[in-house]
């Protein structure tokens, strides 16, 4: 079926069944290949992005569900309200190690701020703890909020 999406700004008008995963439209039909697959079950928060604003696990998303929503990912980051102070502490508190879980944790990060732009510890804690990262980037990652946020 064809099902019309706005993503980074764009419209397209997709040929896939409605119960598709937003995850799959991004990464094998449009190439948006930042998004990641890490669990497919909501588990993990590799495949976050945003849907109107909110953080949103993109592998349980049914492509249908969204359709009309304004989806951002992290090809976009940059656009979104804090998103380039987030990529500069990124950078230079050299956050990621082998890389695979950033995308996600960047854009819960930038979801988080939008929503509460001065965060406690408690507050990081409680919108991050969903983002699971293998290589144990916690404490940089909890610090790179704090300074983007500053
Ligand atoms: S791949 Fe979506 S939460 Fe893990
Ligand atoms: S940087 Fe390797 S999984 Fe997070």
């Amino acid at each position: 079926m064809a099902i019309s999406v706005q993503i980074n700004g764009r419209s397209y008008t997709v040929d896939v069944d409605g119960d598709t995963p937003l995850l799959w439209v991004l990464r094998d039909v449009l190439g948006l290949t930042g998004t990641k697959f890490g669990c497919g079950q909501a588990l993990c928060g590799a495949c976050t992005v945003h849907v109107d604003g909110v953080a949103t696990r993109s592998c349980v998303t049914a492509i249908e569900s969204v359709e009309g929503s304004r989806i951002t990912t992290i090809e976009a980051l940059h656009t979104v309200a804090h998103g380039k102070a987030l990529q500069d502490a990124w950078i230079e508190l050299e956050v990621p190690q082998c890389g695979y879980c950033q995308s996600g944790q960047l854009m819960s990060a930038a979801a988080l701020l939008n929503e509460i732009p001065r965060p406690t510890d408690d507050d990081i804690n409680g919108a991050m703890s969903g983002n699971v990262c293998r290589c144990g980037t916690y404490q940089r990652i909890r610090a790179a909020i704090k300074r983007a946020s500053a």
